[in-house]
């Protein structure tokens, strides 16, 4: 099965936007039937998020798939919670089983599956089962997303030694500059990480602006993600 796992060093930091550009980038340039996951997808309120700016909706324009929603994001709360506690709240059960069988369709229905996680690899998604876990349980290689600026160096070790600890392979990092970062951490991070990142170090994702406020423009996401990224370190995964 190929796939690839975006996960990252916390909410809000770029996860969709860099599997966005991905998608579209395995897309339109590799000429790739592109399947997205995102398992578990909480703070949908009705008529709010349920709109263009929510990441299953995101990823299914960006990639290209014309799967339900249901299929792509089969756990969709309400509340913005830990997958475990929003399923709590809202008296729902988690069926790992049932995302295992969606997960092997979506891979047997596309050439790559690539799957946003939330928040990032210990959220709790069921009692003592952490997003690590069902990464390790899809045996998933994993694209850790940090943003750049001070601060990255701390979150992205701690996540990418933890994800090593734990076995699981990681393709690579992204920094990811969501907020016109232009000081002289965001100068100096990348040189840090590549001295201390055991695993490859993929590039800095570029400030794309307003990139999930307008119509998405996946030829401008797939070209970010070329001149940014080392797409072929990537490709070696698939
Ligand atoms: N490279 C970028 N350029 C411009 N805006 C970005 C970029 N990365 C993230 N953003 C914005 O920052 C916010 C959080 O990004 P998002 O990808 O949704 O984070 P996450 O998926 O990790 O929660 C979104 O509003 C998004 O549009
Ligand atoms: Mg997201």
């Amino acid at each position: 099965m190929k796939t690839l796992f975006i996960t990252g060093t916390d909410t809000g930091i770029g996860k969709t936007v860099v599997s966005m550009c991905l998608c579209a980038y395995l897309s339109l340039r590799r000429g790739m039937n592109v399947g997205v996951m995102k398992p578990f997808e909480s703070g949908l309120t009705e008529g709010g998020q349920e709109a263009r700016s929510r990441d299953s909706v995101l990823l299914r324009e960006a990639s290209g798939s014309t799967d339900s929603l249901k299929k792509i994001n089969p756990y969709a709360f309400e509340a913005p919670l830990a997958p475990e506690v929003a399923a709590e709240l809202e008296h729902r059960v988690i069926d790992l089983d049932n995302i295992d069988r969606i997960y092997r369709d979506l891979s047997g229905a596309h050439d790559v599956v690539v799957i946003e996680g939330a928040g990032g690899v210990m959220v709790p998604i069921k009692k003592d089962f952490f997003y690590a876990d069902l990464i390790r349980r899809w045996d998933a290689p994993v694209i850790a997303v940090s943003k750049l600026g001070l601060g990255a160096i701390n979150h992205t070790l701690l996540t990418t030694r933890f994800l090593e600890s734990q076995g699981i392979n990681i393709a690579g990092v992204i920094l990811n500059n969501a907020g016109n970062e232009a000081g002289i951490a965001s100068q100096t991070n990348p040189g840090v990480l590549k001295r201390y990142l055991r695993a490859p170090f993929l590039g800095v994702l570029p400030y794309l602006a307003d990139v999930t406020k307008k119509e998405i423009d996946r030829e401008r996401l797939a070209g970010a993600f070329e001149q940014n990224i080392d797409v072929a370190a990537i490709l070696k995964f698939l």
